[in-house]
């Protein structure tokens, strides 16, 4: 492990070439996810941990890329405090009792861990078959975003109940955050504790929020997830959607890399970021519909701008989208690992 591309780029150490993993790569681009999904639910998938094995290990075994990410859903920390969550094909994530009231918040739990430990299991399976070939990255929602579902009950295109709760309830969204933000850092810990070797935290609806919110409603309960996690030698990452607004704030939280949107220049950023701080991103997800040519060109532009710069994983600016054909990503990867700085 010690000679992983990924582990090394996550603590701004040198590398021969950027290591690269997908976010999203765990899933519904490749045909074979869909031979295990039409048997199974995805809440059943994802509590199985042979068949959650199965998927992780799906992009590990395609594509030979530098790192694993549990099959999971950001959502799982919403259920096991009492969400009511099931995941409908074409219409996303559904809590079918939504917390908008003093009393619902109350009524969540946070000593859950018991409720996720199916997730320890799963961890402990995909660590056996990946034998110590390639990091395995845990990963939590960051309470904003999950916070957002809960309120919302499902995805939203505005967040309008959640801004609400934000701007007229202050005191009790910091009451939902707080709960959610202890779960999450007693989650990520049994995640640690269970043998993952990087965690990743997903903030992906962050730029719906101005400065000021964000920085009180999310930033200051990922500063406080990140101070109580078990790090040791685990890297953090930090994710959001408006990195290219947020990544210096991000980065005062202490990850040990902020992956970055596709809406900068992936250099400029880093050199505002302190010292030692790494950078995973940034490629458009779009570019892999596009032509091999194309897609070429893309990861070229950008590893030669990111030349002799230590602390660089190579990733998309937000997740793989499910249509985006197999045969592209498989290609991107060969790129990536034919390229040498
Ligand atoms: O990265 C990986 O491949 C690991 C697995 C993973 C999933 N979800 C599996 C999944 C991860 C890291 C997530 C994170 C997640 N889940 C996020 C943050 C990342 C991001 O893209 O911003 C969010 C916002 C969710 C919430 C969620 N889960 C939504 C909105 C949906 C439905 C639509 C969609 O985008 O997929 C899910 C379901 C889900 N999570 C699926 C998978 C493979 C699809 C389930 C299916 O229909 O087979």
């Amino acid at each position: 492990m010690e000679d992983s591309l990924f582990l090394k780029a996550a603590f701004s150490q040198k590398t021969e070439r950027p290591p690269v993993w997908m976010m999203r790569q765990a899933g519904r681009f490749m045909p074979q996810y869909w031979e295990i999904k039409n048997k199974y639910s995805f809440l059943e998938m994802c509590k199985t941990p042979e068949i959650a094995a199965d998927v992780t290990m799906l992009p590990v075994d395609l594509l030979d890329i530098d790192a694993a990410i549990l099959f999971s859903d950001i959502l799982v920390t919403g259920e096991a405090m009492g969400g009511d969550l099931s995941f409908t094909q074409g219409v996303g994530p559904k809590f079918a009792n939504p917390v908008r009231t003093q009393a619902d918040v109350d009524n969540l739990s946070v000593n859950v861990l018991d409720r996720l430990q199916y997730v320890a299991d799963a961890i402990k399976v995909i660590q056996q078959r990946l034998n110590g070939r390639i990091p395995l990255i845990g990963f939590a929602g960051a309470p904003f975003t999950v916070m957002s579902y809960l309120v919302e009950g499902g995805s939203s295109r505005d967040f309008k109940l959640t801004k609400l709760m934000l701007h007229n309830q202050p005191e009790l969204a910091h009451q939902l955050l707080s709960k959610i933000a202890q779960v999450t850092a007693d989650y990520l810990n049994l995640q640690i504790e269970a043998g993952v070797n990087a965690v990743q935290i997903f903030d992906s609806w962050a730029q719906a929020l101005a400065w000021d919110d964000y920085k009180e409603f999310s930033h200051n309960y990922i500063a406080e997830i990140i101070s109580k996690l078990n790090r040791k030698d685990i890297p953090v990452i930090s994710f959001c959607k408006g990195s290219s607004v947020f990544a210096p704030l991000m980065a005062e939280a202490k990850p040990d890399v902020v992956s970055i949107d596709w809406n900068v220049d992936l250099l400029d950023i880093k050199r505002r970021l302190p010292q030692g701080v790494a950078v995973q991103g940034n490629l458009d997800p779009h570019i892999l519909y596009a032509d091999k040519k194309v897609i070429k060109d893309r990861i070229h532009r950008l590893f030669d701008r990111m030349k002799n710069e230590p602390g660089f994983i190579f990733n998309l600016g937000h997740g793989i989208m499910p249509d985006i054909p197999f045969d592209n990503v498989k290609y991107a990867v060969e790129v990536i690992k034919e390229y040498s700085y």
